[in-house]
């Protein structure tokens, strides 16, 4: 008897359906085609166990299993419970009429209980689009499976579960999540806040210019300034995510199987990877491609901790996703393309012993060890950095100021709003969408300065000695501030402290 059973593969962000066909016929053997990997050639070991377990068996018949569409590959433990449902209804163990109106998808271990599988919503979000009826998957993951509506999600535990739903009926729990009102609940409340942080009144005031124009930013300060505390706390100033944002980046979160019990991500995500962070890792990629944190980070904010701590050449390969806000990955037989569009903030001490013109520090670095822990950051990446802003910590009287400071949700209400002027201002272009991601053509028509600010600017070039990539950096940045202010032209104001935020270029640090 010939059974159809259905699953779904994952490439990329994206789900295509799988047909699994499965013929029980006279004779002996157990044959699985259609490109499955080593992990579902072994599933028949898992399978067989956990039907005996629960009182089935794979029966001593010829099996043959047909993955379809048999060019694309198929990977991972997630078709076992797919498999073994086919089985039991192509051997008559169970009645399955309706079987060919849900997907299935689940790893069995050998009592038969049910695993987590990975790309859960992307697979949700494709069987609603086909047209099925309901998604059987494992209970960890039916929370991310259900922001998709119209589709009945069941999670289940156990395949007797299944089997009993299926050959008596006997109902599943479904999980229904109301999706624009749990994620409405959450958006308000950012886990940290900016309240937390004292004084440091000039640093906000610069985080607050990079969240309004997205502009990367890097902070140089020696340990224990609060580098780490405030770089936290700038996804709760950027503006809220939208709904259709947070499915984009959930959907990724979703592909490496870390959603859990989260379902829709409602604040923007921060990802602080650590320096020994390897390529594959940062970026994405494997031979079953995967992405890295840099789509992790996707609508949020890529925190690199200690800069020059991290490979030069692994900083050199987010170069280009940095530019095109996404990553593609090729193999022999595909490509995947995984979105990366985040903002970077970078932290450094400002030397290796991690102090800089300090006559109080503890450690002191030689010029040549100095120059050298630097020159691991100069370059096509610091390029990329609108914002320099050294941080010293804050004295002890700050610290202790039981007063409470402006909260995130005051801040993201003046960032928002200049995200709508840039909004309109860009309204015409399809990549270009807020102040730091203008080009060159684009900051001559809207960065346009009168006389006065013009020699301000090049007098104070010329006085910092500031290098020629500061210039198109201090431009972008003096719009965002204007834009803040509402100001549709920029003035000597907005330039001059502009150019408070370029101290790697001023300090002769950085060659
Ligand atoms: N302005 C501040 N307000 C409140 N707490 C602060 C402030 N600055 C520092 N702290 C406290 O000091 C701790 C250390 O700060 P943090 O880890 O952010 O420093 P850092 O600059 O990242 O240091 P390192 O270079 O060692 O990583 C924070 O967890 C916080 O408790
Ligand atoms: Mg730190």
């Amino acid at each position: 008897m010939l059974k159809k059973v259905f699953a779904s593969a994952v490439f990329g962000v994206e789900a295509s359906t799988i047909t699994v066909e499965v013929n029980v016929d006279g004779g002996i053997g157990y044959h699985l085609v259609g490109l499955p990997d080593n992990a579902i050639k072994e599933s028949n070991f898992r399978i067989a166990a956990a039907l005996q377990n629960n009182g089935y068996k794979i029966p001593g018949k010829k099996i043959t299993i047909n993955m379809a569409p048999a060019d694309l590959r198929k990977e991972g433990s997630a078709y076992d419970l797919t498999l073994a449902i086919g089985i039991l209804s192509a051997s008559n163990q169970i009645k399955a009429e309706n079987l060919e109106q849900y997907l299935i998808m689940g790893e069995l271990s050998l009592d038969g209980s049910i695993h987590p599988i990975k790309g859960a919503l992307p697979i949700a979000v494709k069987a609603r689009e086909e047209g099925f009826k309901g998604f059987i998957l494992p209970s960890s993951n039916a929370k991310e499976a259900a922001i998709v509506d119209n589709l009945e999600v069941y999670g289940v535990d156990n395949i007797k579960q299944v089997i009993n739903f299926f050959d008596e009926g006997e109902p599943l729990e479904q999980t229904i999540i109301n999706t624009r009102e749990e994620f409405n609940k959450r958006l308000e409340f950012p886990e940290f806040d900016f309240s937390d942080v004292k004084g440091q009144e000039s640093i906000k005031r610069c985080m607050e210019i990079a969240a309004a124009g997205g502009h990367n930013i890097i902070l140089i300060g020696p340990p224990g300034a609060g580098k780490t505390m405030l770089a936290k706390r700038l996804p709760s100033i950027l503006p809220p995510m939208t709904l259709h944002e947070a499915l984009e980046t959930t959907k990724i979160h979703s592909v490496v199987g870390r959603v859990k019990d989260t379902g829709l991500m409602a604040q923007r995500p921060f990802r602080s990877p650590h320096h020994t962070i390897s390529n594959v890792a940062l970026v994405g990629g494997g031979s079953y491609p995967q992405p890295g944190e840099i789509s992790l980070s996707h609508n949020g904010v890529l925190f690199l901790d200690e800069l020059p701590e991290f490979k030069r050449e692994v900083l050199e390969v987010m170069r280009q996703p940095l530019e095109d806000r996404e990553v593609t990955i090729s193999r022999a037989k595909f490509t995947v393309t995984y979105p990366s569009s985040f903002m970077l903030v970078a932290s450094m001490n400002p030397s290796p012993g991690g102090y800089f013109n300090d006559p109080n520090a503890p450690v002191t670095s030689s010029p040549a060890e100095m120059q050298r822990y630097l020159s691991k950051v100069s370059g096509p990446l610091l390029d990329r950095i609108d914002i320099h802003i050294e941080v010293t910590p804050v004295p002890f009287e700050k610290l202790s100021d039981e007063r409470k400071s402006e909260t995130s949700v005051e801040i993201r209400k003046r960032v928002t709003e200049a995200r709508v002027i840039q909004t309109q201002r860009f309204s015409e272009s399809e990549t270009v969408h807020y102040n730091a991601q203008m080009n060159s053509k684009q900051i001559r028509k809207y960065c346009g300065l009168d006389g006065a600010s013009k020699e301000l600017l090049k007098t104070a070039m010329d006085r910092l000695n500031l290098s020629a990539r500061a210039y198109d950096r201090i431009l972008k940045v003096s719009r965002t501030i204007a834009d803040l202010e509402g100001s549709d032209s920029i003035n000597g104001t907005h330039i001059s402290e502009a150019i408070q935020y370029r101290s790697l270029d001023r300090e002769g640090w950085l060659g």
